[in-house]
């Protein structure tokens, strides 16, 4: 497996590349199950699968989050050579924002709802990291989960808004055997938040309204930020202590 920590030496790399499809997963590392089959989707469909491992300050609206954000880069890449990928991204924010964050990819409607409304600029930052790290690889697909429903749905709009050559592929949510949604988050939960967190998931699913649900999630302790049905999904953010959960249902 390549590692590639400088953006030069990547676009060499790129340059000389011949096989295709290539897949594309982008992280933020801290990697578990659930970005694992995000790069096994990619393994089964593409030639080479390249994953990039970088913690986007820009996405951050809260700075202590983001210094709290796991980071084990020795780690995930011994997940990933021993996945099989094909080489591995691990930029440093001065060469991804080399223009000091002058440029960026503003989207004015859905981005501004739901968790954008709770965190401003977060999907300002997530949509300029992905447009710049899509410009990098150039894959033919790039892979993204459910879980972050409204990041996926941004994504794909800016993908089209901007003609971009790239097949955006979706996957399904990895849970925990209570239901819990995989993430990286999870691990900054304590013993007694983490047997609540499990209600999450199942509250979205049982409650027949967003009222119910609500009104559940609080009785149960978690600080409710929102619980929206939008077309056949219903998703919600709450936040147990310091930590924020997301997560999503069909209805
Ligand atoms: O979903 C994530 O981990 C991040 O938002 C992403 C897509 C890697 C952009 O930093």
């Amino acid at each position: 497996m390549k590692i590639f920590k400088s953006i030069d030496d990547w676009k060499i790399y790129r340059a000389g590349l011949q096989e295709s499809p290539l897949g594309f997963v982008p992280t933020m590392g801290a990697l578990h199950p659930g970005h694992l089959s995000l790069v096994e989707a990619s393994l089964a469909r593409d030639v080479v699968t390249v994953v990039s491992v970088f913690i986007n300050p820009k996405q951050f609206d809260d700075k202590a989050d983001f210094e709290a954000y796991p980071a084990d880069d020795g780690k995930d890449v011994e997940i990933l050579e021993k996945a099989g990928v094909a080489a591995v991204l691990l930029p440093d924010t001065a060469q991804i924002y080399a223009d000091d964050y002058r440029f960026k990819v503003s989207e004015a409607e859905f981005s501004r709802r739901l968790c954008g409304a709770h965190r401003p600029g977060h999907f300002d930052g997530v949509l300029t990291v992905v447009m710049r790290l899509l410009n990098l690889v150039r894959p033919d697909n790039a892979y993204f989960g459910e879980k972050d429903y409204q990041q996926l749905q941004l994504i794909h709009d800016m993908v089209s808004a901007f003609f971009m050559p790239v097949n955006i592929v979706a996957c399904k949510t990895v849970r925990e055997a209570d239901g819990l949604a995989m993430s990286s988050r999870n691990q900054r939960l304590n013993s007694r938040q983490r047997a609540l967190a499990a209600g999450f998931y199942a509250t979205l699913k049982s409650s027949r309204t967003v009222t119910e649900a609500s009104q559940t999630l609080a009785d149960l302790g978690f600080s409710v930020d929102y619980v929206e049905d939008i077309a056949n999904r219903r998703l919600a953010a709450v936040q147990l202590g310091n930590t924020r959960l997301i997560d999503n249902v069909e209805i």
